[in-house]
């Protein structure tokens, strides 16, 4: 069955926002869960992580960055098109319930999966608050919506242009420093953010949960491209995760694992691009 794109639009450049209509995955999808997609039949199944649902519209949203060429051919879609299959939701819903005062670390694109989760802190009644933060101003993700569930936002940028001017996890270390009572920290973004968070937090003995964004070919236990290491036990992201214990996270391996196919990658994407602008090389 086609999933028609309801809403397609660039939220900020390279970043995608893209509404589709999927009444059976938005009536289950619980916040941490992700989806499996592919565009078309020759095409590879990439995972996304589900960034909002609506189950009255039957509509899931996700928000993703062209850096591939899946990604780049899937931010190449319009509104009114339509997806092959979408399978989910998938992966285990993100632990939720009143901890007390949690906090919320989103990094770059990883600020649309930290928003429902933000938002489901906030509605079991714990205090929130959010740390988000992006490369320069133009490039900070739905800074209206964090702040519309958070008790706090604290903003950053690598290079000053809006708010603090430095990096989420100079925030995350003064709010620990400052002896606010953290009794949970939820981090989502590039892997090497994750492990600063991670470390930053360990000294302070705050829990802190990581969503890891391995590799993933069926998304469903079968193939194990999504393997991770974890307390020195292998798990599979995808059935065992996507949240894992960040203080358990080996972040090095990981990182591997995702440099594994970048030259395969970097020719499909280069010869996705040609085909389309019609280059002579
Ligand atoms: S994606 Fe295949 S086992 Fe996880």
């Amino acid at each position: 069955m086609p999933f028609k794109i309801l809403e397609k639009k660039e939220l900020v450049p390279t970043i995608h926002l893209m509404e589709i209509s999927a009444p059976q995955i938005a009536n289950k999808a619980m916040p941490g869960q992700f989806i499996m997609l592919r565009i078309d039949e020759p095409g590879e199944r990439i995972p996304l992580t589900i960034a909002d649902f609506d189950r009255e519209k039957g509509t899931i949203t996700m928000i993703f960055q062209a850096v591939g060429k899946t990604t780049m051919k899937l931010s190449n879609l319009e509104t009114g098109d339509e997806l092959l299959d979408l399978i989910g939701p998938l992966g285990n819903p993100a632990h939720i319930e009143k901890f007390g005062t949690v906090v919320m670390v989103g990094g770059g694109v990883g600020v649309a999966p930290v928003f429902p989760q933000a938002r489901a802190f906030t509605e079991a009644g714990n205090k929130v608050i959010s740390i988000i933060g992006a490369r320069s101003s133009n490039l900070l993700l739905w800074e209206d919506r964090m702040r519309e569930v958070s008790d706090h936002i604290h903003i950053t940028t690598d290079d000053g242009t809006k708010g603090h001017h430095g990096f989420v996890t100079d925030i995350v270390k003064k709010i620990l420093e400052d002896k606010t009572a953290v009794d949970r920290v939820v981090a989502i973004g590039p892997p090497v953010m994750m492990r600063a968070v991670a470390g930053v937090t360990r000294p302070f003995n705050v829990k802190t949960i990581v969503s890891l964004n391995s590799i993933m070919v069926d998304g469903t236990g079968m193939c194990g491209a999504c393997r991770v290491l974890v307390g020195n036990e292998t798990k599979f992201a995808c059935v065992d995760g996507p949240e894992f214990d960040a203080h358990l996270v080996d972040f090095t391996l990981l990182m591997n694992r995702l440099a594994m196919y970048q030259p395969e990658e970097k020719v499909a994407l280069e010869k996705y691009k040609c085909d389309r602008e019609g280059c002579i090389c």
